[in-house]
């Protein structure tokens, strides 16, 4: 498994950063498992020397880019969301105005109530957007990851039921209390629940989710046995209105990156197409607990 081909042939280097093509790899190097590819014979001699702090290096550096790119998707989809709020409210009202105007059995009265239900559909975005700028206002309580599991999977019971999903559970034993905002955290694994549901239509239709204490982290993980994602989608499924939906809007997954990332952790995804897909939540205990 080579885990740091960024596209299907950019490999990134993960001593010096460098983005290259595969072709263009001058050497490799094999850890835990997993080959890593480097643009010069220096950066490999500095992986061999010390694999696990430049791993951590190479973690952070992600995770800075990563904050900064949503950051910056943030800041944007605030200033859209800004730009359409009044338009669209005029839009909704005046349309309903016309549509109560209208005597029954008018053509167009089924044209305004279609406007009237699609200016809904967007003002609901609009306002999902708003929130989305927001989230980095946490409202923390002493609390324990185990119980937020817990309740969300018991809030899903009779979809699950319905729909003949498995649930397996493997949970950490004496889980510490943490300070996050519960009802944020309940809202970013919903989220991934909703589109584990969403992806599993044959059988076997199994959602596991475990959570344990490693290397100063919380972490959890959650995996499916859905559909899974196609590798040249899998970069773009955080961002904002990505989605294979009609309906999307694809914003679940960005609603549960920022919640993640304003506790200080991140969220990372793996997926085997036709297999089922997983997704790992990564918490710094030190910024948690109290
Ligand atoms: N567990 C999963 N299995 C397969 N595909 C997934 C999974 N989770 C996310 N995806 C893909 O990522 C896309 C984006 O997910 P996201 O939750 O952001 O939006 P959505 O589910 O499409 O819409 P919304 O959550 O706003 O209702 C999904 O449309 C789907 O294609
Ligand atoms: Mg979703």
């Amino acid at each position: 498994m080579a885990i740091f081909k960024k596209h299907e042939s950019k490999i990134i280097d993960p001593v010096c950063g460098m983005t290259f093509e595969e072709k263009d790899t001058v050497v490799t190097s094999s850890y835990k498992g997993t080959t890593y590819y480097f643009c010069s014979e220096k950066c490999k001699a500095d992986f061999d020397r010390n694999p696990e702090s430049i791993l951590t290096m190479k973690a952070e550096r992600e995770k800075i880019m990563e904050e900064e790119r949503s950051e910056t998707l943030g800041k944007m989809m605030n200033e859209v969301a800004h730009e359409i709020r009044n338009p669209l409210t005029s839009i909704g009202g005046f349309t309903r105005k016309i549509y109560d105007k209208l005597p029954e059995g008018d053509p167009n009265k089924n044209y305004m109530k279609m406007v009237i239900e699609e200016v809904a559909r967007l003002e609901n975005i609009v306002k999902q957007l708003v929130e989305l700028t927001t989230i980095g206002v946490l409202h923390r309580e002493s609390s324990n990851i185990n119980d937020v599991i817990i309740e969300t999977i018991k809030s899903f019971e009779q979809e699950l039921k319905n729909n003949n999903i498995e649930v397996k559970t493997e949970l950490i034993d004496n889980p510490p209390v943490v300070s996050i905002d519960k009802d944020k955290m309940t809202i970013a694994i919903v989220n991934l629940i909703k589109n584990a549901i969403e992806a599993m239509h044959k059988t076997p239709k199994l959602l596991k989710i475990t959570s344990y204490i490693g290397n100063g982290h919380i972490e959890v993980i959650m995996s499916d046995t859905g559909k899974g994602i196609p590798k040249d989608k899998i970069k773009y499924i955080f961002d904002p209105f990505f989605t294979s939906k009609i309906y999307g809007p694809g914003l679940g997954l960005t609603f549960t990156q920022r919640i993640i990332q304003v506790h200080g952790g991140t969220i990372s995804v793996e997926s085997d197409l036709g297999k089922g897909t997983t997704f790992t939540i990564r918490l710094p205990l030190k910024e948690l607990v109290l």
